[in-house]
């Protein structure tokens, strides 16, 4: 085969034969085609697409690319759970000890942030000693043990996935169906995890501009992840404003524990409990009552053993930023937007995000959010706090801001909602 043939093929529109994928992924993966071949490649499939068996076939091939991992060992059922990734999203933290409580093994193989979406290790690091690094062995028995694990993914799961997500993330090749599709389900049929929840979101802050885009992607996932024997599932889930109130490493972290404890905002409980219930039932547990497990600090001591296990002092202070920037409401009415990308942005430029992938990440930059769209605001009452450790970010993180909130007159936001509602 010639790299240059596939590529010709694709700009084309043809459909791209099983022996073309396979080899064209493998020579990828050894370095025998180029980044830039890999990139025009991906730039044709961005614009004409694939058809479902192409998915498939690219799919077993970043697959077959490196290991498979086996948890066929533990005595327990697994379940996972994968978030296409948004803004405040903390998801993961409390719901794989929660749902560890009913002996299931939740194996969170997780990633870091890059742009403006957060990434689950980066959360985890802001607790003093804790470590995302574990080996097979540490993994398996932790599992065993706790039930829940949130742990870097190695290196040997699907290694065509890390180059081409990395060269991607760097051609303007992200929001392809095709391509999310195929670097999500890769990882996760190679993780070899029993059953699957996919966390699909839809709005400003996804991938996914619309409902249309996202749920033609939650059904691609879902036949890939049936295929290979995964029972999977899927929620598409609001991501147009910010998950909870809070957006950023440290600050995430201090608002999962607060659902642990039985609080924290309504939406993060609500989505938790969504998603705990939907992995509960795949793992034959159609019954289990993961409210009550909040309630009554179960899901609290399953945490604090995850932690510890991974070298973290659970009850260690948390990292704060040592500055802070308020921005206050500018008239009197509703808060009509709060633009999950612009917070997200926003973040990012705070510290809490990277720039290029070997950055360090400030555990305590971020934004706290002091109001959420539909609440009645005042003119001068605080609406973000910004935190970071450099009092210079604050301007461009402002600028980031600037058309992402909206504060609508009481009257008009009135109409319009009414306007929604019938
Ligand atoms: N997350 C992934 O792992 N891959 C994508 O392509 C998009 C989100």
């Amino acid at each position: 085969f010639d790299a240059v043939d596939v590529i010709a093929a694709k700009r084309e529109r043809r459909r791209l034969s099983d022996e073309q994928i396979a080899w064209v992924i493998d020579a990828y993966t050894r370095g025998a085609v180029g980044d830039e071949q890999m990139a025009a490649l991906a730039m044709a499939i961005f614009l004409n697409g694939m058809e479902d068996a192409e998915i498939a076939r690219w799919t077993r091939a970043m697959i077959d690319s490196g290991e498979r991992m086996d948890f066929s060992g533990l005595s327990k059922p697994t379940a996972d759970k994968h978030s296409t990734g948004g803004v405040g999203d903390k998801i993961t933290l409390p719901l794989a000890p929660l749902v560890a409580v009913f002996g299931v093994a939740v194996p969170q193989l997780s990633g870091r942030g890059l742009g403006h979406t957060g990434g689950t290790l980066d959360k985890l690091e802001a607790i003093p000693g804790w470590r995302a690094d574990l080996t097979n062995a540490q993994l398996m028995a932790q599992l065993e043990e706790i039930g829940a694990v949130i742990c870097a993914a190695g290196s040997g799961l699907a290694p065509a996935d890390k180059k081409l997500y990395a060269l991607r993330d760097t051609t303007g090749t992200v929001e392809c169906i095709p391509l999310i599709a195929s670097s999500i389900m890769s990882k996760k049929i190679a993780e070899g995890t029993n059953s699957l929840v996919l966390d699909v979101k839809v709005g400003s802050g996804a991938f996914m501009k619309d409902r249309e885009a996202a749920h033609r992607l939650a059904r691609t996932m879902v036949a890939l992840g049936r295929e290979a024997g995964v029972d999977t599932s899927a929620l598409l889930t609001d991501m147009s404003t910010p998950l909870g109130l809070t957006v950023g490493n440290a600050l995430e972290v201090r608002e999962s524990v607060e659902v642990l404890a039985g609080g924290g905002p309504a939406d993060v409980v609500e989505l938790t409990m969504a998603l705990a219930r939907e992995m509960l039932a795949q793992a034959g547990l159609p019954d289990a009552d993961p409210a009550a497990a909040l309630a009554d600090g179960r899901a609290m001591d399953a945490w604090r053993a995850m932690i510890a296990a991974q070298g973290g002092d659970p009850d260690a202070p948390l990292p704060a930023a040592a500055h802070t920037d308020t921005v206050l409401a500018e008239s009197d009415g509703v808060l009509a937007e709060l633009d999950a990308l612009a917070v997200g942005v926003a973040s990012w430029r705070l510290g809490a995000g990277r720039a290029r992938k070997e950055d360090p990440v400030q555990a305590g930059a971020g934004i706290e959010l002091h109001a959420k769209p539909g609440d009645e605001v005042r003119a001068g009452q605080p609406l973000l706090t910004l935190h970071s450790d450099d009092e210079e970010r604050f301007a461009r993180a402002r600028e980031a801001l600037a058309g992402g909130v909206e504060i609508a007159p009481a009257t008009s936001a009135a109409a319009t909602a009414a306007r929604r509602a019938t």
